[in-house]
């Protein structure tokens, strides 16, 4: 799997998400503390920001921590909030460097104020830059934005008050309609969805937007996952066929 080569000829994913599975069952297999899992995810994480910057990919979406994720125990939930919070800090100056711009999906209210407070620094910080577009999907899940999405439409509909309700709803409620009331309505659809560590589920990332992505799994648990794996992923995704609903040509 390593050794893929990205053909030059076929367009790239211009968005790319990743379920990043695997941290704890990295860690039971080499005898270390769950935690220790993370902390190895994190250092792929910046590898594969990296070489996604590299590679010219406009858009990148990792999903950090679910809606669900609140489940685990406040041990696991506190250290995942640290490593965040660390990793908005310490990779700035590389962001800056190359140009990469953070970004938020889910909801900011749910997170814990310090952790809300730095990814809105850091979001604020690299708005203006053009390069890569990291998403960090924190406290996300796709029916939670959908229901947010929904709030926002409605609050928008009541907005026009002049006209009667039942005219509101049936000029707006269209699929653009609802898609521009999602959390980021400018980054285009994914075009290409990884999961690592042989799981094939969704597990409510992408909901709306993954409609038309092509899913690539892998076997390899995310801190096992190089370059090369998302190279090989690369090359998978430009050797399939997109109809997007319609026929054969
Ligand atoms: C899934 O593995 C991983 C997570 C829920 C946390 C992901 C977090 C990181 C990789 C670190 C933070 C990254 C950034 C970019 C800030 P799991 O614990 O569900 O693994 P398992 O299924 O093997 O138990």
């Amino acid at each position: 799997m390593a050794s893929s080569v990205v053909p030059a000829s076929s367009p790239l994913p211009r968005h790319i998400g990743i379920i990043m599975d695997g941290n704890g069952r990295w860690a039971q297999r080499n005898n270390q503390f769950r935690t220790q899992g993370h902390l190895e995810g994190l250092k792929t994480a910046k590898k594969i920001v990296r070489a996604a910057s590299d590679l010219h990919i406009q858009f990148l979406t990792l999903y950090v921590f679910s809606t669900e994720n609140w489940k685990r125990t406040a041990e696991e939930v506190g250290f995942i909030m640290g490593l965040v919070k660390q990793y908005l800090k310490a990779e700035l100056d590389f962001y800056r460097e190359n140009r990469i711009r953070i970004r938020h999906a889910g909801d900011p209210g749910g997170l814990p104020p310090d952790i809300a407070r730095e990814l809105a620094e850091a979001c604020e910080d690299t708005r203006s830059f053009e390069g890569l577009q990291v998403i960090l999907a924190l406290n996300y899940g796709g029916r939670d934005a959908i229901v947010r999405a929904v709030g926002r439409w409605f609050d928008s509909l009541a907005k026009l008050e002049h006209e009667p309700l039942e005219k509101r709803i049936q000029e707006k409620i269209t699929e653009e309609g609802i898609r521009s009331c999602l959390d980021n309505p400018d980054i285009p659809d994914p075009d290409l969805i990884i999961r690592t560590a042989g799981e094939y589920r969704i597990s409510n990332f992408l909901l709306w937007e993954g409609a038309y992505a092509e899913y690539y799994f892998s076997e390899t648990l995310w801190p096992d996952w190089s370059e090369a794996d998302l190279r090989a992923a690369i090359s998978a995704y430009q050797q399939r066929e997109r109809r997007f609903g319609g026929g054969n040509p």
